[in-house]
């Protein structure tokens, strides 16, 4: 009884590039703990990352380094139904559908769409996923008929247009979607880039101001003792005027759960050598024992088996569902 009053939650990560330590302390932990609080669904959006260009020799690693990381950071495959999004064909036929009934306007309207693409300007080839993106994205949700989807800002918009569509079926069709909410993601600390503490730390950023989950730990020690800093030579919590260590107290508070002003106290005149060696420890500890997580999941053999057993719950409620949109619509 319990169980059925639990609210559905839906997200899809999609397995573009590596994943990396500010993925990790911002957000990765905090979306772990929605398998406490709902009944959750979590796939890996591999069709997504067929959207832009991909080799497909960095599609298979990462989706396979994505799923270990995610069950190496707790994400229990008994609590969630987790899967792979080309495992359940149903995603790709209501994708289909879901393009017919949207329209050119709404998706030229997607900022994701206008920003990917304002690089290639006003071209006959940009590609027509990219464009479908949304449509295809509204079918994962209306699938599986959530109430919530966690989203960044960025993702928002999506959302709401999975919303415009939903009501517009509806509303032609009869009832057959339940109209989900988008909810703004769970935020764990920010992190900034080690080479440049004035952008996010991001896979697009420079290699070097970037710390990499799986990386081999001595470039990450290596990042850490040549992060920016500056001239105070004081360990002080000031994220305007001292953000490079500032940020560095920022990642040693959220992996120890330290406040930054204890850490800081601490280490306030013992030179800022020190004080980064310290940071290293504490990050190449934690990494280690992650890579060491993932390496366990990795070789015992039972991602194979979660993702096979992940993905015959969903199809179960993916095919009924599309079954009824088909009956809907009149192919059946
Ligand atoms: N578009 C999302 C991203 O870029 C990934 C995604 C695909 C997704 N389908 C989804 C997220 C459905 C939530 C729900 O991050």
């Amino acid at each position: 009884m319990e169980e059925n009053k639990r609210k559905r939650m839906l997200s899809g990560i999609k397995p573009t590039g590596k994943l990396t330590l500010g993925n990790y302390i911002g957000a990765i932990k905090q979306f772990v703990s929605y398998q406490d609080e709902y009944d959750l669904l979590v796939f890996i959006a591999d069709l997504h990352s067929l959207t832009l260009p991909i080799d497909p020799k960095e599609l298979r690693e990462n989706t396979k380094d994505l799923i270990a990381i995610y069950l190496a950071c707790g994400l229990d495959p008994e609590k969630v139904i987790l899967f792979k999004q080309s495992d359940v064909h149903e995603h790709a036929e209501l994708g289909y559908i879901m393009a017919c009934n949207s329209n050119m306007g709404e998706l030229h309207r997607m900022t994701q769409f206008k920003d990917k693409t304002a690089k290639l300007g006003a071209n006959d080839s940009i590609p027509t996923g990219i464009f479908i993106y949304p449509t295809l994205m509204a079918a994962d949700i209306l699938l599986y008929d959530a109430d919530y989807v966690p989203v960044g800002v960025d993702q928002k918009q999506h959302v709401e247009l999975t919303r415009d569509i939903a009501i517009r079926f509806n509303h032609f069709y009869g009832d057959t979607f339940k109209v989900p909410e988008p909810v703004l993601a769970k935020k764990g600390a920010k992190v900034y880039s080690l080479s440049d503490p004035s952008k996010k730390m991001s896979k697009s950023e420079s290699d070097k101001g970037t710390i990499y989950l799986l990386e081999d730990l001595n470039i990450t020690r290596k990042k850490i003792m040549s992060a920016v800093t500056d001239m105070e030579n004081k360990v002080r919590f000031a994220p305007e005027s001292q953000p490079g260590i500032s940020n560095l107290l920022t990642i040693m508070s959220a992996l120890t759960n330290e406040d930054v002003s204890s850490i800081a106290k601490r280490y306030e005149n013992g030179g800022y050598g020190n004080f980064k060696k310290a940071v290293a420890d504490v990050v190449v500890d934690e990494l280690a024992k992650l890579q060491a997580k993932v390496k366990e999941i990795q070789n015992s053999g039972v991602v194979d088996e979660i993702l096979a057993k992940g993905a015959e719950k969903a199809s179960f409620l993916a095919r009924k569902k599309l079954a009824k949109v088909y009956r809907k619509v009149g192919l059946r």
